[in-house]
């Protein structure tokens, strides 16, 4: 079992210890969480989880050390944990948005292999889609950072340079569409439903749609046309949507989050 410490224990290095043990790539035991705050660890602590509020000590014994720390954190815990980098036993995995890993490598070494890994939040229940992207890792590495993600999500290898696309796309986009879902579920309590069956519709619905592309490998606008008989009910209201902005919105929204995921680090240094 690879021993893995995560270096911030907030939204998603959670989420990730809790696929990475529910998907049974290791136990809690092999996973050590760091935070400041180590009291809102008592949960993991309780399930067998290591919890520490040092993050030197805690990366000692780590085989993979994942920085899930937020962008303006990372110049302190990177001087904090540079003692204790070890070049040939450490393999460095970054989610952190914004920060490229020749921006890590500046603070704690050329020789420390680091891979920039984008996951979602869906990773809690092993439903990530997650990018991962690094120069001169050993295939070694490579394997088996692509084997941790795999267990939590799908996984595809980009060049680096398209990460922050990644983040607006893959990470952001969880919330994209979650609100298109909600918008829906609203749409659903207008033409008659209470909010919580509405809801329940609207998410079963998105999830027909998602699943039928993944397991038909067949395009969206081919489904769409199986649902849009002419002068019907679903092209009136795509196309009304469409009069709005729908696609334009979404479009434009992940080119602001792309650009916005960009700045992220350098706003900060
Ligand atoms: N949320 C997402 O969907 C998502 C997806 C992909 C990537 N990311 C990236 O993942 C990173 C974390 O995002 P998040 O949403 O999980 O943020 P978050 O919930 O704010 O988590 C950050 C955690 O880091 C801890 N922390 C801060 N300083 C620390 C330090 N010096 N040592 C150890 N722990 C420290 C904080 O706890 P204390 O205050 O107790 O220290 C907090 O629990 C970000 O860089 C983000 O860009 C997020």
């Amino acid at each position: 079992m690879k021993k893995v410490t995560i270096i911030g224990s907030g939204n998603i290095g959670l989420s990730l210890a809790k696929g990475l043990v529910n998907k049974s790539y290791c136990l809690p035991k092999d996973i050590t969480l760091t935070r400041r705050n180590i009291k809102n660890l008592a949960e993991q602590a309780a399930l067998g989880y290591q919890v520490s509020s040092n993050n030197a000590e805690a990366i000692k014994d780590a085989h993979i050390i994942v920085l899930a720390i937020l962008p303006q954190q990372l110049n302190e815990v990177l001087e904090e944990i540079l003692p204790n980098i070890d070049a040939k036993n450490h393999l460095v995995v970054s989610v952190i948005s914004g920060v490229s890993c020749q921006d890590i490598k500046n603070k704690i070494g050329q020789d420390v292999e680091i891979i920039r890994a984008m996951p979602n939040t869906a990773i809690s229940i092993g439903q990530s889609m997650t990018c991962i992207a690094g120069e001169k890792i050993s295939d070694g590495n490579i394997q088996e950072v692509t084997r941790l993600f795999e267990t939590v999500g799908a996984v595809i290898k980009i060049n680096e340079e398209l990460m922050t696309a990644a983040t607006a796309l893959c990470a952001c986009g969880i919330a994209f569409f979650l609100r298109a879902i909600r918008a829906a579920s609203q749409g659903g309590v207008e033409v008659g439903f209470h909010a919580e069956e509405a809801l329940k519709m609207a998410v079963q619905t998105a999830k027909g749609a998602a699943d039928s592309l993944l397991q038909m490998q067949s395009h969206p606008e081919s489904e769409i046309d199986k649902v849009t008989s002419p002068k019907g009910c679903t092209i009136a209201g795509l196309n009304e949507m469409e009069h709005h902005g729908f696609s334009s919105s979404l479009i434009k929204g992940i080119k602001l989050s792309a650009l916005k995921a960009g700045d992220l680090y350098s706003a900060e240094s």
